[in-house]
Parts: structure tokens; C-alpha cells; sequence
């Protein structure tokens, strides 16, 4: 922390030295497209992004973290912006679905979750195809959302989701039939004998791939199958069914709708290790049991400064004849967000697209969610955050520059 105060304190002199225009004064405009006036703003006041035509000096100092009151008054100018916190936030006006398609991919997109969808502010943006052509349910076509007691099913918080991909034209990711989390209890607790929980799969997954047929671009057949260890999860599938039900739900999906892409979907998956290998070792031995199997989801739920080069793992997927995609970026940071954490941010998400770049068959990237505001990230790890690339008041932060130069890479 030391080191990062005195790097920005550093760089915030180097800064002031080279500006020579005099400051604004409070409520003073201190930035814009087309703005040529002052970019900084007496002392008590801060530079603070309104829009992308006006940023405006707002009483007040710099937030806590490693950023002085001096570096953030003149981190902003008209090309960066300010944002929650007095951090600096993206240059870039490119819309990311937009990006990924010139760069060959299929779409770049979000997860979404119902309870969202009232968030007018939330919508626009996650409703704009060109920033997002693709989302992806969080929590509503889930089991326990879907089939909460044996045979009944329910779509109608799934079919708000479908509603909003067709009115939008963006392509939808189904997820999941098969996982061992949020279950309803009725099938944790069965004790059902073999036969019957693999007819229980097979409903379950045949009905409701089957009621969005047509409707999707993929699904995760099955989800997070695998420990760290890259053992098998011994959940009431495994424990009932050992390693079979992996075929019940992809033989299911298929018969229910044979043209969209059956995929295994899981975490820490991104790199060479136990767990990646056998996953490549289920792909392998999938297809050489002629079971359908067309691509494998790495998750990439990552830490701030714990990114590296997932090029050669990626093609290690892709080798065995599926393609894969990043199905649930976000990159977490231990709070409160500093300038620094951004700044190394943005590489580790630029490092994440390139790698996906660099992959023919790396076909698309989905956040999960798109803003802070909706992120799962505080509620499961305790003291971080800030892993999305826009904020909690919905501005883009440097992360959505390093999206961008990824697929630019
Ligand atoms: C589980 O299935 C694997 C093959 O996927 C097999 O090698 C193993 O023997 C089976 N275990 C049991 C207890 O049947």
C-alpha cells in the first residue's frame, strides 16, 4: 500500500508539473468531449464524471485507498473520466459485442437475473445489442427454479428472461440442467435408486431444453462436475449414478433439441492443472463413446493480479473437437478499490480476452453481470468486490478498456 500511495503521489506531481491551465472552481466543468478548459479542480473539490460530454467539479476529497487528494483532482480530464469513488474510469466508447464480432468471435454478453429487471437505468444498458449480444440467466432456469417439487415445472421467471433476449435480438446461454447447487430438496433427498433418479435427469433436462427449443444458442448440460482436485464432485448424481448421468443429461438435451451446443461448464478450469485435465479427459472419453458434447464453459471467476495466459489451455480444449467460451467472467479485488487494483484490473481482463482471442474456437466471452451493483461477489467472499466492469452506479471502469484491447490484441 505504501508503494502504490507513493507510485500515485509520484505520478500525480509529474502531472500537475506538465498542466498549466488554472483550475476549475466548484460546480466548474472539468472535462467532456470537446472540453478544452481546465481538467482539474481546486482543492476541496472533485473532478466527478457526469456524462461523457461533461464532468463536473463536485465538493468533496478523493476517496479513501491509495489515491491522495491531488492524484484524483487530476486524474480526470475529457479522456478519463471519473468514477464512483473518485477512481479514474474507461476511455473507451466501443460497444464490446460490437468488438467481439470484429474480432471474429460469436458475442460478447452478460448474466442477468430477474430481480434485476426492474432497474430501468440496469436495463438500458444490458438491453444495448452492441455492447451485449448475448445473455445468460443467473438463477431462474436453474432446478430449484424450474422443477421445485418432482414433475411440476415453472417457466414463468425463466420465460421473462427469454423475453428480454428476443425483444433485445441477443443470443442466450441456458444454464444449467444438471448441477449439484441449488437443488430442490425433493431430489437431495429422494433416496432414489439408480433407474429413477436417471429418469428423474432425463425429464428434468429433456423438458426444459426442450421448452426453450429453438431459443438458444447453448446450454450447460452440466455444471461444475469436478473438485479442485479434479476428482469427481460426489454429489446425488455421482453417489447414485457415478459418472453416467453426464450422458442422461446430454443424451436428454440433445433429443430435446439437437441444434443447440451441449456444453460441461466449470471453474478453475482456466489454466493447466488436475482439474482442466480431466475435464479434457471427460471430453475424450465422451467422444469416443459417441456421447454429444460440443463445448466446454470456463467459467473465470478470477482474483485481481492472479491472471496468466489461458492460451495454451484453451487449445488444449479445443484439440479434442469442441469449442470452448468464457461463460462467468469477473475478476474479484479485496476492497476498498484503489486506482492500482483498477489499473491491474483492466490487464487481467485484456490478459483473459486475448487469451480467448488467440483461440479460433474460443467462440465468445459472458460477465457475469455486467455491474458491480448486481455482483455475486461480495455476498460469497467476504471483504471483496468490485469485480465487474462497470461500477455499482453503473460507469465503466478501466476494465472495459482492457476488454476491448483484448480482442484488439
Ligand atoms: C465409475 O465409472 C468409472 C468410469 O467412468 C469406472 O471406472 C468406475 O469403476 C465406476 N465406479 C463404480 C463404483 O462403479
Amino acid at each position: 500500500m505504501a508503494i502504490t500511495t507513493l507510485a500515485t503521489s509520484l505520478s500525480a506531481l509529474v502531472l500537475l508539473a506538465s498542466l498549466v491551465s488554472a483550475q476549475s472552481a466548484v460546480y466548474g466543468q472539468c472535462g467532456g468531449t470537446g472540453w478544452t478548459g481546465p481538467t482539474t479542480c481546486v482543492s476541496g473539490s472533485v473532478c466527478t464524471y457526469s456524462n461523457p460530454y461533461y464532468s463536473q467539479c463536485l465538493p468533496g476529497t478523493a476517496s479513501s485507498g491509495s489515491s491522495s487528494s491531488a492524484s484524483s483532482s487530476t486524474a480526470s480530464s475529457g479522456a478519463t473520466p471519473t468514477i464512483s469513488g473518485g477512481l479514474p474510469g474507461a476511455t473507451g466508447t466501443g460497444k464490446l459485442h460490437t468488438v467481439a464480432k470484429a474480432a471474429g468471435k460469436t458475442y460478447f454478453g452478460s448474466a442477468t437475473d430477474n430481480p434485476e429487471l426492474t432497474d430501468s437505468p440496469y436495463v438500458a444498458i444490458l438491453s444495448d445489442n452492441t455492447m451485449f449480444g448475448q445473455i445468460t440467466p443467473g438463477n431462474s432456469w436453474k432446478w430449484d427454479a424450474t422443477e421445485p417439487s418432482r414433475g411440476t415445472f415453472t417457466f414463468t421467471a425463466g420465460d421473462a428472461i427469454l423475453s428480454l433476449a428476443q425483444k433485445n435480438s441477443q443470443l442466450l446461454r441456458g444454464h444449467n440442467c444438471v448441477w449439484y447447487n441449488q437443488l430442490p430438496s425433493w431430489v437431495t433427498s429422494g433416496n432414489f435408486d439408480a433407474a429413477t433418479l436417471q429418469s428423474i435427469i432425463t425429464t428434468h433436462c429433456s423438458t426444459i431444453v426442450g421448452h426453450y427449443k429453438g431459443d438458444t444458442y447453448s446450454w450447460d448440460v452440466v455444471n461444475e462436475p469436478f473438485n479442485d482436485d479434479g476428482t469427481w464432485r460426489t454429489d446425488v448424481f455421482y453417489n447414485t449414478l457415478n459418472t453416467s448421468y453426464v450422458a442422461t443429461a446430454l443424451n436428454a438435451a440433445k433429443s430435446a433439441d439437437s441444434a443447440t451446443k451441449l456444453y460441461i461448464n466449470d471453474y478453475n478450469i482456466e489454466t493447466a492443472g488436475a482439474k482442466s485435465t480431466a475435464m479434457q479427459n471427460l471430453v475424450k472419453s465422451l467422444k469416443s463413446a459417441g456421447t454429444p458434447i460440443d463445448g466446454v464453459g470456463v467459467q473465470g471467476h478470477l482474483i485481481v493480479g492472479e491472471v496468466s495466459s489461458m492460451t495454451s489451455n484453451l487449445a488444449a480444449f479445443t484439440a479434442l473437437g469442441v469449442e470452448v467460451a468464457i461463460t462467468e467472467l469477473d475478476i474479484r479485488m479485496t476492497l476498498p478499490a484503489t486506482a492500482a487494483l483498477y489499473a491491474q484490473q483492466k490487464t487481467d481482463y485484456q490478459t483473459v480476452i486475448s487469451s480467448c482471442q488467440a483461440v479460433a474456437e474460443c467462440i465468445g466471452v459472458t460477465i457475469w453481470d455486467y455491474t458491480d451493483k448486481y455482483s455475486w461477489v461480495p455476498a460469497t467472499f467476504s471483504g471483496q468486490g468490485g469485480a465487474c466492469p462497470w461500477d455499482a452506479s453503473l460507469l465503466k471502469k478501466p476494465a472495459f478498456d482492457g476488454i476491448v484491447n483484448g480482442f484488439q490484441s
